[in-house]
C-alpha cells in the first residue's frame, strides 16, 4: 500500500476529526531533539497556550504523550491509592473505561449508572457521596458514546462539599463547548488531540489543580506507572527540565500549531461555530423526517447522535456514505447498537458545508430505502 494517495475523507465520526490545513503543513518541519531549547522554549508556549483552552491558572497543564486513554489513566494513576474509594457516573463507554482504569490502580469502585443517551443525575451523585465518602468524584463531561453532555457546577458543588476531588473526563467537549476548569471547580481534567483541536490522536491534555496536585506528590506509595508519574512529568515539563523520554516531537509541533489556530479563533466564536453548526444538522435532519436522539438541553454539539428508525440498516448507511461520498460517521456502541448513527461535527469538520454535504447524502442515501 502506497500512502498518501488514498481519497480526502470528510471526517464527521466520533474523532478524528480533519486537521487544520497549517497543522497538517507544520508536521513536515524537520524534528529535532526534545533538549533543544527551541523544543524548551515550544513546551513552554505548549503549557500556556494550554492553560488558556482549559480556562485554568493550573501550573501543571501539559499534554501527556499518549490518547486520551493515557489522560484517563494518568489522572487515576496519580490520584487513587490502593484502597481509595472513588465515584464513577457512568452513562456511555468512556465512563465505564474509568471504572476499569481505577479499578486497575487499586480503587474500589462505586458506580452510579445512569441509562447510556442520559445524563448522570447529580442528585444521583450526591446520595453515593454522602455514603461512600469518596475520595475523587469522577464522571465523563461529554460522552461521545451517545451525545450526552452532563452539567459539572452541581456536581463540583457536591464533590467539594464532601471534601473530594473531581475529575472530568472533557475529551469531547474542549475546544467545541464550554469547559471552565477553574470556575467549575474540576481537580483533574483530560483530553485527546484529535476530536475539537483538529490534529491528530497522539496526546492528551490534561490538568491538575493545586489539591489534587498535593495529592499527587503526598503519597504513601509509589504512582504504579513510571511513564505517567506527574512528579516525574512536572520535572521535566516545568521544574528542572531534567530528561523523562523522548517526547513526540512532530505531534508536539502539530499541537502548538493547532492550539495557535484555536486561539486566534477566540474560544467563544468557536463555541458558537460548533454551537451554530450542530443546530443547523438538527434542523436539517428535522426537515427529512430524522432527529436527535440527546436528551433536551443537554445536548452535545460536538456528537449528534442521529435516530435511526426500525428498518434501516444503521451499518449500511455507514458504509455507504464512506464508499461513495467520503464521509465517515460512527455507529452506535453497546446499548445503541443499530440504533443510532454518530455523526462529529469537531474542530475543522464543524463546518456548514460539511454539515450540507452531509445531509445531502445521507438523504440521497435513506431516500432510496
Ligand atoms: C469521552 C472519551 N473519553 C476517552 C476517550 C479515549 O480516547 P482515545 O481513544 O484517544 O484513547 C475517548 C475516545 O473517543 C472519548 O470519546
Amino acid at each position: 500500500m502506497i500512502m498518501g494517495q488514498g481519497p480526502q475523507i470528510v471526517l464527521m465520526g466520533p474523532g478524528p476529526s480533519n486537521l487544520s490545513a497549517t497543522v497538517q503543513l507544520i508536521m513536515t518541519d524537520p524534528v529535532i531533539s526534545h533538549m533543544d531549547p527551541i523544543f524548551l522554549e515550544l513546551m513552554d508556549e505548549v503549557m500556556k497556550m494550554l492553560r488558556r483552552l482549559f480556562q485554568t491558572e493550573n501550573e501543571m497543564t501539559i499534554p501527556v504523550s499518549g490518547t486520551g486513554s493515557a489522560g484517563m489513566e494518568f489522572c487515576f494513576v496519580n490520584l487513587v491509592e490502593p484502597g481509595d474509594a472513588v465515584v464513577i457516573g457512568v452513562n456511555g463507554l468512556f465512563g465505564e473505561r474509568m471504572c476499569d482504569v481505577a479499578e486497575r490502580c487499586g480503587a474500589t469502585v462505586h458506580r452510579v449508572d445512569a441509562p447510556w443517551g442520559e445524563i448522570v443525575p447529580a442528585e444521583a451523585l450526591a446520595s453515593a457521596v454522602e455514603k461512600v465518602k469518596p475520595k475523587i468524584v469522577a464522571l465523563v463531561h461529554a460522552e461521545t458514546s451517545t451525545g450526552a453532555l452532563t452539567p459539572i457546577e452541581e456536581v463540583s458543588r457536591i464533590a467539594h462539599a464532601a471534601g473530594a476531588l473531581l475529575l472530568v473526563d472533557v475529551v469531547t467537549s474542549l475546544g467545541g463547548c464550554p469547559v471552565y476548569v477553574d470556575k467549575w471547580g474540576i481537580d483533574a481534567a483530560y483530553s485527546a488531540t484529535q476530536k475539537c483541536l483538529s490534529c491528530p490522536p497522539g496526546l492528551a491534555p490534561v490538568t491538575l489543580s493545586p489539591k489534587a496536585m498535593s495529592v499527587a506528590t503526598n503519597r504513601s506509595t509509589k504512582v504504579q506507572s513510571w511513564y505517567l508519574d506527574v512528579n516525574l512529568l512536572a520535572n521535566w515539563w516545568y521544574q528542572e527540565r531534567v530528561y523523562h523520554h523522548t517526547a513526540p516531537i512532530t505531534m508536539n509541533y502539530a499541537l502548538h500549531e493547532a492550539l495557535r489556530v484555536i486561539l486566534k479563533e477566540g474560544l467563544n466564536n468557536r463555541w458558537k461555530r460548533h454551537q451554530d453548526n450542530h443546530l443547523r444538522l438538527k434542523t436539517g435532519l428535522k426537515e427529512i423526517g430524522f432527529e436527535l436522539a440527546s436528551p433536551e438541553g443537554h445536548e452535545l454539539w460536538t456528537l449528534n447522535p442521529v435516530k435511526v428508525p426500525e428498518g434501516l440498516n444503521a451499518g449500511e448507511i455507514k458504509k455507504e456514505l464512506l464508499e461513495k461520498y467520503n464521509i465517515e460517521i460512527g455507529e452506535g456502541l453497546g446499548p445503541l447498537k443499530d440504533r443510532i448513527l454518530r455523526v462529529g461535527l469537531m474542530g475543522e469538520s464543524s463546518r456548514p458545508q460539511n454539515v450540507d454535504y452531509f445531509l445531502n447524502s445521507f438523504h440521497e442515501i435513506v431516500g432510496k430505502s
